[in-house]
């Protein structure tokens, strides 16, 4: 779906933003994104992008690392970081149903609850490149 826009390179901060802008435009109510990528790799700021698409400021945009799940545009937009979970939270946070419903949702360091995630979740990496440069692409679970 996104194989006119991925994979890409960005050179900055704010091409990465664009990018999510872009990303996005081709999604639909209740797309799950999987955003997979260490610390710095630019997560925050793909999801700033998608969020500034829907009409949300992405300065509120940040990482929910502390509480999990903030929802913006209404309850339209879901961002989540599972970062901080352990053990079995992640199964008692009710991820499934969390995701049901027809709200975009942009999940940080996925790799912590996907088994909870939707077998439609589409998986994207962003890789450090060196300084300013990272690369987004479509993964294949
Ligand atoms: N091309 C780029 N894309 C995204 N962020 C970049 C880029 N170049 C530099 N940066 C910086 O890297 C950091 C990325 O942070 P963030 O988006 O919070 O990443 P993550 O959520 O993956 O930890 C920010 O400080 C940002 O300014
Ligand atoms: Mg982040």
């Amino acid at each position: 779906m996104f194989s006119s826009l991925l994979p890409a390179e960005t050179a900055s901060a704010s091409e990465t933003l664009d990018l999510g802008r872009r990303l996005a435009s081709v999604l639909e109510a209740g797309d799950v994104v999987a955003l997979v990528g260490d610390l710095g790799a630019g997560k925050t700021h793909l999801a700033k992008g998608i969020a500034a698409a829907l009409e949300v400021d992405p300065d509120t945009v940040t990482s929910p690392t502390f509480t999990i799940v903030q929802e913006h545009a209404e309850g339209d937009l879901l961002h989540l970081d599972l970062y901080r979970l352990e053990g079995d939270e992640v199964g008692r946070l009710g991820l499934d149903e969390m995701l049901d419903g027809d709200a975009i949702a942009v999940v940080e360091w996925p790799e912590r609850g996907a088994e909870w995630l939707p077998p439609r979740t589409i998986w994207l990496r962003l890789t450090h490149l060196g300084g300013d440069r990272r690369r987004i692409e479509v993964e294949q679970p």
